[in-house]
């Protein structure tokens, strides 16, 4: 059996004192659930707020990024041996928002300033591998835009992302990895991905994973569903033999709701 997962991905939401109440709120909800690791991924100004806070509950922390290098002259980047110094355990990496790819967004946010997210199947890969050398563990994100769901090319799409991502990875680091399937069109949009069809891709990327390093490996690792994961839509989506959580962004930014998923996920 594998543990669940509940993943809450703040994006750019919250100041310190924000944070800082959101996670206690977290904590004496669901702080010391069992069968479910919760894991709270604030902005990087808000990491040791939470680690705090978090600090004598189950609760883990993660970051919502990070750069592939140790150190040096790379302005505005944060490495792994930084996150865990602030006490992460998980990290996110190649979320589609960081990858430039958005589901609906202003008319102005053209294709240069979609630049500024610049995160590519090779730096995500760069960056998996970092995360796994350093002891993080990685939350790799794939998922298709809804042009790309129109066209017939799902499958294609996710199954290249996962490839790309896990390229020369070793095989035995497989379970320590999990994949997070983010359609982009469901992704604060409202329109959660139907749960059969979320079930079929989720256990399309365990046979991708499969191919690689073998179907045992491939059943030990995590693989979570996120876009629109809502209190009313859990349970038929942690029904699904082939989805062990969530990664959760809107409703990870109240306490009562992100608890009421941690307590679905825990069931
Ligand atoms: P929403 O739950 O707001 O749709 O966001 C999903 C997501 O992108 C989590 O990483």
């Amino acid at each position: 059996m594998r543990t669940p997962i509940m993943a809450g991905n703040w994006k750019m939401n919250c100041d310190n004192e924000e944070a800082a109440a959101l996670a206690k709120g977290v904590v004496d909800a669901v702080g010391q659930v069992a069968d479910c690791q919760v894991v709270l991924c604030p902005p990087a100004t808000a990491l040791t707020t939470v680690a705090e806070c978090i600090k004598g509950s189950k609760i883990q922390l993660g970051a919502q990024n990070m750069f592939w290098e140790e150190k040096g002259a790379f302005t505005g980047e944060l490495s792994a041996k930084m996150l865990l110094s602030c006490g992460c355990s998980f990290v996110i990496i190649g979320h589609s928002e960081r990858r430039g790819r958005f589901g609906a967004v202003a008319e102005d946010f053209t294709e240069e300033l979609r630049r500024v997210f610049g995160d590519t199947d090779a730096s995500v890969n760069r960056k998996l591998k970092a995360a796994l050398a350093a002891g993080l563990t990685p939350i790799v994100c794939v998922g298709e835009l809804i042009s790309e769901r129109q066209a017939g090319m799902t499958d294609a799409i996710v199954s290249d992302q996962v490839r790309a991502a896990l390229d020369g990875v070793e095989a035995d680091a497989l379970p320590d990895i999990v994949i997070a399937y983010e359609p982009v069109w469901a992704i604060g949009t409202g329109e959660v991905c139907d749960a059969q069809e979320a079930n079929r891709v989720c256990g399309l990327i365990r046979k991708v994973v499969g191919d690689i390093g073998g179907a045992s490996r491939a059943e030990a690792m995590r693989v979570l569903y996120g876009g629109s994961v809502k209190p009313d839509n859990i349970d038929e989506l942690i029904a699904q033999p082939e989805i062990d959580g969530g990664l959760v962004g809107g409703a990870s930014l109240k306490a009562d709701s992100f608890a009421a998923l941690v307590n679905a996920a825990a069931k």
